[in-house]
């Protein structure tokens, strides 16, 4: 298979050298350019439209990273944006006081969500999922935490510790998703102790493959929370409004004490929640000072509300899962195609096409290859990071990009060295 021509970025890479005169290391956190690959990908974009992004040297390309989950509908969705400029003009946003969109917003996450009795408001996931683990710890008097997933950037759980006292997360613990025998040895240990057990209900490790729970694995964490009188926090900042309106937890079927959301929920606008049980989520009134001087501003309620209309009204989740259903099963059989290593998991909404390693170690050169090749070929999709569907993917541009993937997945076949064509590919890194 023909390699693929090279994108010219020379606008991205001349604004990343000024970045980097104005910003500590000119991007940070997840959209640096080390993240993706290096001189492969843009490093800025122009702007976004449905499902297809511009980069700032024009550069048009199919987008399945979504901003990193909050796009559900698509770019620039209308109807989102008119509700919002409507709120900016006849009534502004940002008051002394709160405005009465808080209220229309919790009703509607108590109607969806399992979980939900009172909510509270807030603006990002990490703030969100901090000030869940604040509330157990305040509910149950007790300081440890049990964790599996990425949960934000915040001291308690974030990955790199510069900067933080290790006294700030030396209670956290963690275990692996569907490892109920490594929680179960945690609990015996600590549990007495433990405050909250917060996860991801889906399985979503960085980097790795996805994985839905093994039969028994929520359940079996939900009993243990109970056993120990923890608070069982499900960590739905990727999942809810995605897999289900009302989350994982509908799907699976298992309701957590307190829930935390974010992403999806405003098609972009920045707002975060934690709802859950009464009797938990009212020490968020007796005991703990949550408070922020945006939290109440009310654009990213307004855009909320609507993004949750449009949501319910077009069906759009059963949208997505039916021809996300109908586009995994084609990639799964062009892979099949070439014996290259690569996987495919995890569910219509939100999939990853990752590479299994071999004796060789070219795990990392056959995924670079793999994802080099889409991008410039107009497919957006991270090489670190699942990749996810929105609303305004259309059967069309699916079927062009399994055709994409099956020319990338070729190249990476073409240009294996030989050895490995009879190779035993391990899950080993
Ligand atoms: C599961 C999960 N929890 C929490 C967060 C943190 O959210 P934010 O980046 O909005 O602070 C993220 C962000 O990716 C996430 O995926």
């Amino acid at each position: 298979m023909k390699e693929a021509k090279k994108l010219n970025i020379t606008k991205s890479l001349k604004l990343f050298e000024e970045a980097e005169t104005l910003i500590p290391g000119g991007v940070l956190g997840a959209r640096k350019p080390s993240d993706f690959i290096m001189g492969e990908y843009p490093i800025f974009l122009e702007q976004g439209k449905g499902c297809r992004l511009t980069d700032v040297d024009g550069n048009e390309y199919i987008d399945f990273l979504c901003g990193y989950g909050p796009i559900i509908l698509g770019y620039r969705e209308k109807e989102v944006n008119d509700a919002v400029i409507q709120q900016i003009k006849n009534n502004g946003f940002c008051f002394n006081l709160s405005q009465p969109y808080q209220n229309a917003l919790a009703k509607k996450l108590k109607e969806l969500i399992p979980s939900a009795e009172l909510s509270v408001f807030l603006k990002t996931g990490s703030d969100a999922t901090t000030a869940s683990i604040r509330m157990a710890r305040a509910y149950t008097g007790r300081i440890k935490v049990m964790r599996c997933g990425y949960h934000g950037w915040h001291d308690w759980c974030v990955e790199m510790k510069g900067g933080i006292p290790e006294k700030l997360y030396e209670d956290v613990y963690e275990f692996h998703y569907n490892d109920l025998d490594e929680l179960e040895d945690l609990m015996k240990k600590h549990g007495d102790q433990t405050a909250a057990i917060i996860m991801t209900p889906f399985g979503h490790p960085l980097h790795e493959k996805m994985q839905e729970p093994k039969l028994g694995f929520l359940e079996g964490v939900r009993s243990l929370a109970d056993k120990y009188g923890a608070v069982l926090i499900f960590d739905e900042v990727r999942t809810c409004f995605r897999l289900r309106m009302g989350g994982a937890q509908e799907l699976y079927g298992v309701t957590p004490d307190l829930t935390v959301l974010g992403k999806g929920m405003a098609n972009g606008y920045a707002i975060s929640v934690v709802t859950g049980k009464r009797e938990v989520m009212m020490t968020a009134a007796s005991q703990l000072f949550i408070s922020s001087t945006f939290f109440p501003n009310s654009l990213p309620y307004i855009a909320a509300l609507k993004t949750i209309e449009i949501l319910e009204r077009d069906k759009v989740l059963d949208n997505i899962w039916e021809k996300g259903d109908r586009f995994l099963k084609k990639i799964q059989a062009v892979i099949e195609k070439y014996d290259v290593g690569a996987e495919l998991s995890g569910v219509a909404p939100m999939f990853f096409i990752t590479f299994k390693q071999d004796e060789m170690k070219t795990r990392k050169d056959r995924r670079n290859d793999f994802y080099t090749q889409l991008i410039r070929k107009g497919f957006f999709f991270a090489p670190h990071h699942h990749a996810y569907i929105c609303y305004r993917h259309t059967e069309e541009d699916l079927d062009r990009t399994v055709q994409a993937i099956e020319e990338s997945l070729a190249y990476v076949h073409d240009n294996m060295h030989g050895d490995l064509e009879c190779t035993t590919w391990s899950n080993h890194i």
